[in-house]
């Protein structure tokens, strides 16, 4: 897996929701082994080595237009590396290292058929690009979301989407509690999801009892980013893995159905 270090610039830096950030920079790389992949995520940091904290952020990737030449981050602002990355202005500077991890296999999951996708909170943040790669590939995904009172981020799904569904827990917006109380995973061939782990557990609990495979992303603790320091490993019944290298993408019953 090829990652990059290098420093961009910030384009736009936009509130979406009270904790919720949107931030454009410059992309410019042209080599097709730097070109970011849906699930991938960079080590973002905005910080010197002197200054804390000691640890870059991983951030996953929202959105990507090699046209246009920026990378998207759609981020939750919940400590001291994430507010110094909402400090940022347009015209700033930050570093970046990536973009790390496997990614999902978009070919592959357009190939499979019907798609569900489904995330909840801050785990949408991978999933518009899963959506533009899948709808490129020839596939629409239905997409399933949960937020906790208002969504953010949607109409960006619009034009890859063949339908969005929602569910809140307030039951401020759609269906009034879990996503998983409007996921019918007998309807597709294939559900890929990225959220909170104890949502993905029921999303792969409902894909176990239909008999359809489901593909989760996995959110670590991460130090090095690129499967060096092993201080993100996590156990799977094929044994210890890596979820910045390794993963984040695993086969759902890997990482869920343990002994
Ligand atoms: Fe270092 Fe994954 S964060 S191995």
């Amino acid at each position: 897996m090829s990652a990059t270090n290098c420093k961009v610039g910030v384009l736009a830096q936009e509130t979406l929701a009270a904790d919720i950030r949107r931030l454009t920079v410059a992309w410019t790389d042209p080599r097709p082994e730097y070109r970011p992949r849906a699930g991938q995520f960079f080590m973002l940091r905005s910080w010197s080595a002197a200054e804390t904290p000691v640890l870059s952020r991983p951030i996953s990737v929202h959105d990507a237009d090699a046209e246009a030449g920026t990378l998207t981050f759609l981020y939750q602002v919940k400590g001291e590396g994430t507010q110094k990355l909402a400090a940022l202005r347009p015209g700033d500077t930050l570093s970046l290292t990536g973009p790390c991890g496997n990614g999902f296999d978009t070919a592959a999951a357009a190939a499979a058929g019907r798609v569900a996708v489904v995330g909840g909170g801050i785990g949408v943040a991978p999933l518009l690009l899963l959506c533009k790669e899948l709808a490129a590939a020839g596939c629409r995904p239905e997409l399933y979301v949960g937020f906790r009172d208002e969504p953010y981020a949607l109409e960006a799904f619009l034009p890859y989407c063949g339908a969005i569904s929602v569910a809140t827990d307030s039951g401020a917006v759609g269906y009034h509690g879990l996503v998983t109380g409007i996921l019918h995973p007998e309807n597709f061939d294939l559900v890929l999801t990225c959220g909170p782990n104890v949502m993905m557990q029921g999303v792969y609990r409902l894909c176990a009892a239909a008999g359809v495979p489901c593909l989760a992303s996995l959110e670590r603790r991460m130090a090095c980013g690129l499967g060096a320091c092993l201080g993100c490993t996590c156990h799977t019944k094929v044994g210890p893995r890596t979820v910045c290298q390794d993963g984040p993408v695993f086969k759902a019953e890997e990482v869920f159905d343990l002994a």
